[in-house]
């Protein structure tokens, strides 16, 4: 390298632990840019103060090395035009880096010398891998040369390592010729000698990955994706401290974060999850590294380059002590599938060994098994096998002469991960509900229990994966040690989610006022329940929106959203009288009742008023038919699976009674079409509390389907369900996304439907409060008891769902929390909790706790029980004051 400022010693100052290696190995990505550069600087001066000695490893810079393979398939070293123009290209990507960082690469030209004449070489013999290994090694050698030209000019002093000299390719004469140059086996273990030794020669290195030495000091690769591989065995032989890998993305996921945004990074693993979850598919590590790492008990972190301020995943020896748990849902495509029936297998000896050598003969890995009286399925996982139509047909051939076969290459796994599945299925039961109008092909249990795998049809995989990540990994915020931030936090601006503080914090003088002397009070503040109103004004494919009142009927708030425009959906003839005497200008037109299990003088009723009415039973046309002829009527749809904040506010699926299944909608349609009856909308509500947008869009996909068939269909209603965040620094729904999908679905089905929402919560669930006063306190151990006046007789939420409502001191709001109290009521029931272990400044009798987000299915759902009347409810309104 030519006009490098001199390297300056990194600082020296001695760090308080023992001297210790670290090995820091940058991705294509990352070693591509200029700020790259400089992140990886930063990491550098970082390790050297922490651990003072350390090693860089890095990867090509991006692309180089899919350009080097491709010229070792097209033999590009034959012509030596061709090759000058590659050496160009390498010399010019090279170059223009080297601008970026301000300084000059001209110190490259000897490497690109030798790789003009490995070309030469591996043209001339393309059958000998040995020379198409040297190639593709290139990439490497000339990124950490240049790289380590660059951070000297950054001050930060490195040499520069040779990895061939830390490591040796394994003698394994067994495999096969061309994986013994192209992805070599290495073994190594930690190696106190040469560590010091290193040591002796130097603090701080920077290596090039992917590279080792075989026999006869050959380079041989680690595999593609190998950097990986060559930090893990680096840091295993020096007997680091830990390793690092630095990349694009802050680590593993609990699903593909670029196919689901609201996947959550994983903060803690084990390594033999990380295993599973890189042999699964996980971009962001390659699963051979952590062999060596697991076997010598050696830390990985994973981090994002660009992002050092986010801790990324940790996979370390003590992450199995988190429990069982499903960390991941994972899918794999292009799956085949062979089903080998046969009436006289069973226990037939040897026709497993049979069918399976014909596996061996054609050379395909069997990866997952099933097997019955009758039947044994498999499938090949495309990583390992050839799957050409060529050599199935021919598999196909040679298994007929044992069995029947079907082969079919369209399918997909999808697998949840996580130690220790076997002891949860309970726990994850409900969620498999999402498989019931799926076809199932293959269920397989991993031996080693860390995988649940479910063969289906490739173009179903991706809706069960977001299905089953809604389910079963845990939403909020990522207080906790294994899940930490979703995909689309880490990417939001941080700063724009917690500038909103609750309207609440704002108003407490307000709100003590409005409680007077009473113990216990919901409040409501209208101007909250206007203002949500008009965000879903904002909703350009919805066309009407009517407010589910069961959330909370109180006739002020009705009038405040009737007020707004919006209509009324009821689910009693009761709720419909409440309503059409609270605010006289509503008509009965403008209301929509969707019963369920209700008598039949109730929809009678309702049909004598002129309410809209929605049909949830085919049972009801078979028996009441009489009453419905010739009238219009709503008919609502179980789509299948349900989503929400709970299992018990899931409405659809088998085990919620609402909706007529999908395959019951034909004969429903028959007994309607017989009494002359009209469906004039369609319905689905799939649950309550949904914060992901896509729930709505796919409702509308199903319902969209039906209406195509059926011309009468004017009105497609996807009921309510819009959640609020319970915790502030939650995200809130994304309505913009939710209208964009809904729109995209709308506008392929060619007619003009209009699209209803009938949401409850999501208008007034924020803009209530519920204010009680401490009663009594009390200490039981460690734990700490505050008593309030009311509690499950007013608000039941925790103590049914376990719901999370954010509780302050507001009497005492701004002082720090002091203790973690639990917050119960004065009901003789132990779940007479409102909230458990919540940080509260020291509190005393007569103080005033605030417990937010109630306006939804607080008052609404009271009771007297214990004979104790439930807060009474009062109303405030910023704007009509
Ligand atoms: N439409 C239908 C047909 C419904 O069954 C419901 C609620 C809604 C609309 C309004 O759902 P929302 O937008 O409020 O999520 N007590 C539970 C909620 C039960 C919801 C029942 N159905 C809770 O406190 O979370």
């Amino acid at each position: 390298m030519t006009d490098v400022k001199p390297a300056q010693p990194l600082d020296a100052t001695p760090g308080n632990g023992p001297i210790q290696w670290r090995v820091l190995k940058f991705g294509g990505s990352s070693v591509a840019t200029a700020t790259g550069w400089d992140r990886i600087a930063d990491a550098a001066r970082a390790a050297a103060g922490e651990a003072r000695r350390f090693v860089i490893v890095v990867s090509a810079l991006k692309g180089v090395t899919d350009r080097l393979e491709q010229a070792v398939r097209a033999l590009e070293g034959r012509s030596p035009e061709a090759t000058a123009a590659l050496i160009d290209e390498l010399r010019d990507r090279h170059a223009r880096l080297a601008r970026a960082t301000g300084i000059q690469s001209g110190a490259l030209d000897p490497l690109l010398d030798d790789l003009a004449a490995a070309l030469r070489e591996q043209a001339a013999a393309p059958e000998d891998a040995r020379h198409g290994a040297r190639v593709l090694g290139f990439g490497e050698l000339l990124s950490s040369r240049l790289g380590h030209a660059i951070l000297a000019a950054q001050g930060v002093a490195v040499d520069w390592l040779d990895s061939r000299e830390v490591l040796r390719a394994d003698d394994d004469s067994r495999r096969n010729e061309r994986a013994r140059w192209l992805s070599a086996d290495c073994t190594v273990a930690p190696d106190p000698a040469f560590a010091a030794a290193l040591g002796d020669r130097g603090a701080a290195w920077i290596a090039p990955g992917f590279i080792a030495r075989g026999e006869n000091g050959d380079t041989v690769l680690l595999g593609r994706g190998g950097s990986d591989v060559s930090a893990a065995l680096i840091g295993t032989r020096l007997g680091a401290e830990r390793v690092e890998i630095h990349s694009d993305v802050p680590g593993l996921f609990t699903a593909d974060p670029r196919r689901i945004p609201a996947a959550r990074l994983l903060r803690n693993v084990s390594y033999r999850e990380a295993m599973e979850l890189a042999a699964m598919g996980a971009k962001a590590l390659h699963p051979r590294a952590l062999i060596p790492l697991k076997r010598h008990r050696i830390p990985l972190w994973l981090c994002q380059t660009e992002r050092p301020d986010i801790d990324g995943t940790r996979i370390t020896p003590e992450a199995h002590e988190h429990g069982a748990q499903v960390k991941a849902i994972v899918q794999r495509r292009g799956i085949t599938l062979v089903t080998m029936e046969g009436l006289d297998m069973w226990q037939q000896v040897g026709f497993l060994a049979d069918v399976f050598g014909v596996f061996r003969d054609h050379g395909l890995s069997v990866d997952l098994v099933s097997t019955s009286e009758s039947n044994v399925t498999v499938t090949l996982d495309p990583g390992a096998n050839p799957t050409d139509r060529a050599t199935l047909d021919r598999l196909a051939a040679d298994l007929g002469r044992f069995c029947q076969v079907d082969v079919r290459s369209d399918c997909a796994s999808v697998s949840l991960v996580g130690l220790g599945i076997r002891t949860i299925l309970h726990r994850i039961g409900p969620a498999l509900e999402v498989f019931e109008q799926r076809r199932i092909f293959l269920v397989s249990q991993a031996a080693n229990d860390l995988n649940l795998t479910f063969v289906v049809e490739a173009r179903h995989a991706e809706k069960l994966v977001q299905q089953l990540h809604q389910q079963i990994i845990p939403g909020g915020v990522g207080g906790d040690s294994v899940f930490g931030p979703s995909w689309d936090r880490l990417n939001r601006d941080e700063a724009a989610i917690r500038a909103v503080p609750p309207w609440w914090s704002q108003r407490a003088d307000d709100l003590l006022e409005t409680l007077g002397d009473d113990d216990a009070a919901y409040v409501y503040a209208l101007d909250q329940v206007r203002a949500a109103a008009a965000r879903l004004k904002t909703l350009r494919t919805v066309d009407r929106v009517l407010y589910s009142m069961k959330a909370n009927p109180h006739p002020d708030l009705l009038r405040a959203i009737v007020g707004e425009g919006l209509g009324v959906e009821c689910v009693s003839m009761a709720e419909a009288r409440h309503v059409l005497a609270a605010v006289p200008e509503l008509a009965a037109e403008d209301l929509l009742l969707t019963p369920n299990f209700a008598p039949r003088a109730e929809y009678r009723e309702a049909l004598d008023a002129g309410i809209p009415l929605t049909i949830d039973n085919p049972w009801l046309l078979e028996h009441w038919g009489a009453d419905l002829a010739g009238r219009s009527v709503f008919l609502r749809i179980d789509p299948g699976s349900g989503l929400g904040h709970h299992k018990m506010v899931r409405t659809a699926g088998s085990n919620a009674k609402f909706g007529v299944p999908l395959d019951e909608l034909e004969r429903t349609l028959r007994l309607a079409r017989a009494h002359d009856i009209t469906i004039r909308g369609l319905h689905a509500h799939t649950g309550s509390g949904i914060l992901h947008p896509d729930n709505w869009e796919r409702s509308l996909e199903v319902l969209t389907g039906i209406a195509t068939e059926l011309p009468s269909v004017e009105v497609i209603n996807l009921g309510g369900g819009l959640g609020v965040p319970d915790r502030s620094d939650e995200l809130p729904l994304d309505l913009m996304a939710l209208d964009a999908g809904l729109a995209r679905i709308k506008r392929a089905l060619n007619r003009d439907v209009q699209i209803w929402l009938e949401p409850g919560r999501y208008l007034v669930a924020a803009a209530g409060v519920l204010l009680a006063r401490v009663t009594q306190l009390k200490g039981k151990g460690e734990v700490r008891y505050v008593g309030v006046a009311t509690g499950m007789n007013s608000l039941i939420r925790p103590a049914l769902y376990g719901a999370w409502h954010e509780i302050v001191n507001l009497s005492r709001l701004g002082k720090a929390g002091e203790h973690a109290y639990n917050v119960v009521g004065p009901i003789c029931e132990t779940g007479d909790v409102l909230g458990l272990d919540r940080l509260l400044p020291e509190s005393r009798e007569g103080d005033v706790l605030l417990i937010a987000n109630a306006g939804a299915y607080g008052a609404a759902m009271a009771s007297r029980y214990n004979l104790r009347e439930p807060a009474v409810e009062k109303v405030i309104d910023a704007e009509r004051r």
